[in-house]
């Protein structure tokens, strides 16, 4: 059976402690908002599609639970404006993933809808509305990342065969690596990076694949390590610091065609958001002719930011570099699982410390975002367009901000006579 990140049925919710793994499988029950705001801050589920997932399902739940009705609200806007305010608290549970914003406005815009659908909407309407709702985006990310596999598979397939043309071999298998955790963990199952190593490995084309330790926080030693043994995929775990070094004495020989990552938000021109280490293997893999892709559902992609200066990045806590806590090990060298687990120093606790959560890698180092909707390959002019994949909402975001824009040279131009240029006002081409 695949991994759960998350256990759902209407009015139940159990969140997998991701801190007690690789060593403990322990379920939380997750019932009100605050429960879900504190396994999300505390990083007891992360990855963008679990977050959204967990911070969704657990609103649904304390409101199927409260039920019926909704708690000191008369009316369907009452109703509304006190799911508002839940959203918004949840919101600031974790800043840099998108999916968390997306879910937030889809949810939002489904209740308000429920309230508009009749005069005589209740808040009990409400309710029902926003609980299918958070439903339909746990169950939607399964089939999202089903797609994500098939697209990105298929898309490194004919990479290949693209490359192997006029050679002689007929081994098709390639070697891939990846950072941080994308996988069944970090969404409602199969992953997105993961999701598209799982499915080579399906396909029988993947020959290897190396996953980085991801410090400070080790996603991909606790938990990718633990994904990649429990599927029984062909893998080898590396340090961060390894990767030049796989590159450059082993990415001939394992056939090292691409590095695949997730995404925590990718923006309008493609710029990327993921764990901390991303954009030097993104570097890394172009100097060694590594294809670079970046696997994330549309829900990740933030079309209102233009590029990767507009992304706020989450920036966590000393101890996550300077403690180290783990199971302790017998002197056999196995795991005493009965052991209580220990916290211990890693560095001088004296030390200033850096620790930002992520890093935006530029467009112009990845070769291709793959999607639930298709594969966007990177522009000649460097960026990314998601028009053709998303055309609703460019049209909502991109669309609209393009009209505005139209408007407010139409209005200075018509004060001042004169072309003016929209973002500062002074005399230039219209
Ligand atoms: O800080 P985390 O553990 O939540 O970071 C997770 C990542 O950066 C993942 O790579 C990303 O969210 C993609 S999840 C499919």
């Amino acid at each position: 059976m695949s991994l759960q990140a998350v256990r759902y049925s209407r009015g139940k919710l159990e969140v997998l402690d991701q801190l007690r793994l690789p060593h403990e499988f322990h379920y939380d029950a997750v019932t009100t908002r605050k429960d879900a705001f504190d396994s999300i801050a505390s990083m007891r589920v992360r990855g963008a599609p679990a977050i959204a997932i967990v911070a969704s399902l657990g609103l649904a739940v304390e409101l199927h639970n409260a039920g019926p009705g909704v708690p000191g609200a008369a009316s369907a806007a009452d109703a509304v404006a006190h799911i508002d305010d839940a959203l918004d608290y949840l919101k600031t549970s974790r800043p840099t993933a998108v999916d968390l914003s997306n879910a937030i406005d889809r949810l939002k815009t489904c209740t308000r809808e429920a309230a508009a659908a009749s005069s005589s909407s209740s808040p009990d309407d409400i309710v029902r509305a926003f609980v299918d709702e958070a439903e339909a985006i746990f169950e939607r990310d399964l089939q999202t990342n089903l797609a994500i596999g098939e697209h990105g598979a298929e898309w490194l397939r004919a990479q290949g065969s693209a490359a192997a043309a006029g050679g002689s071999s007929n081994d098709k298998t390639m070697s891939v690596l990846t950072h941080c955790n994308t996988g069944s963990l970090a969404t409602s199952g199969h992953g997105t990076a993961l999701g598209i190593i799982r499915t080579l490995r399906d396909k029988k084309l993947l020959r290897h694949a190396f996953c980085t330790e991801t410090r400070p926080y080790n996603q991909g030693s606790r938990l990718t390590a633990f994904e990649l043994v429990y599927e029984g995929i062909p893998a080898t775990l590396i340090t961060d610091s390894m990767a030049a070094a796989l590159f450059r004495t082993r990415g001939a020989e394992a056939n090292l065609a691409a590095v695949i990552v997730g995404a925590d938000r990718v923006v309008r021109n493609g710029d990327t958001a993921n764990k901390i280490g991303t954009y030097q293997l993104a570097v890394l893999a172009r100097h060694h002719g590594v294809r670079f892709v970046v696997a994330a559902p549309t829900t990740s992609i933030d079309l209102a930011t233009r590029t990767g200066d507009g992304i706020k990045i989450e920036e966590r806590k000393p101890e996550e570099l300077t403690q180290v806590t783990g199971a302790v090990i017998r002197d056999d060298g196995t795991v005493d699982e009965a052991a209580p687990k220990v916290r211990v120093a890693t560095a001088d606790q004296r030390i200033g410390v850096w620790n930002p959560a992520f890093d935006v890698t530029p467009a112009e180092y990845i070769d291709a975002v793959v999607t639930e909707k298709g594969v966007v390959e990177r522009g000649a002019d460097g960026v990314f367009d998601f028009s053709h994949i998303m055309p609703e909402r460019w049209a909502a975001v991109v669309g609209k901000e393009e009209e505005e824009q139209r408007a407010n040279r139409a209005r200075l131009g018509a004060k001042f006579g004169t072309a003016v240029r929209a973002d500062t006002g002074a005399p230039g081409t219209l």
